[in-house]
């Protein structure tokens, strides 16, 4: 049994998102860089009442969101979460942000995904988990890369960036080729 171990990885654990963390979480959100990796829409300093209207949303509809606390420090590091899961398919897409990029590169990220993977297939009991990731975003792909996530689909050019077009990537991994690491 995981019990309470259940949303703990070796490096971090996963909570819920408070409306005192909405400060934190519009600093991190109005750098420009973090932004870039993420939406879709152009990047643009985004104000606290933005986040407010997020973090209302997130608490009213089915999706899954968790913070992100380092164990060692509790420190707050990120957010993650399951959008929307799709309960008649068994699917959902999952999307994840270090909001501090000095936790970059440690493999906080990593550890938060795996996570939030086992949550996905042993509690909500998935089937199968994607997520889009931008063709520049090397450090995203190759950590999904590591949790055997496997690049399905490319749509080209379907995101303009900086100037220029790049590929939006699909990544998805099934529950028949995950393994948990207590497994
Ligand atoms: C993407 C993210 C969750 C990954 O978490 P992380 O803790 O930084 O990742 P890890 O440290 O476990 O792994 C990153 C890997 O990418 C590698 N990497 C870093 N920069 C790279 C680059 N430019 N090209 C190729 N690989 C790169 C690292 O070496 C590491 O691989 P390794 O463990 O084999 O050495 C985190 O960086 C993040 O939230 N970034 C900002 C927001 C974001 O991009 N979200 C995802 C949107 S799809």
């Amino acid at each position: 049994m995981l019990g309470a171990n259940l949303l703990r990885g070796e490096r971090v654990y996963l909570s819920t998102i408070e409306r005192e963390h909405i400060p934190t979480l519009t600093r991190w959100y109005q750098n420009l860089d973090l932004q870039y990796l993420l939406f879709m829409q152009p990047v643009f300093p985004l104000s606290e009442q933005e986040e407010t209207n997020w973090y209302e949303h997130i608490t009213r509809d089915n999706s899954h969101q968790f913070s992100i606390y380092v164990l060692d420090t509790n420190a707050l590091i990120g957010t993650c979460g399951l959008h929307g899961p799709d309960l008649r398919n068994r699917s959902s897409e999952v999307g994840i942000s270090i909001g501090q990029p000095s936790y970059w590169d440690q493999g906080y990220g990593t550890d938060a995904m795996r996570v939030l993977l086992r949550y996905g297939f042993y509690e909500i009991n998935l089937h199968r988990i994607e997520l889009k990731v931008y063709s520049f975003n090397e450090r995203a792909i190759r950590s999904y890369e590591k949790l055997g996530f496997q690049k399905e689909v490319v749509a080209r050019q379907a995101i303009f960036r900086d100037g220029q077009y790049h590929d939006v990537i699909i990544m998805g991994l099934l529950r028949s080729e995950w393994r948990d690491v207590r497994e």
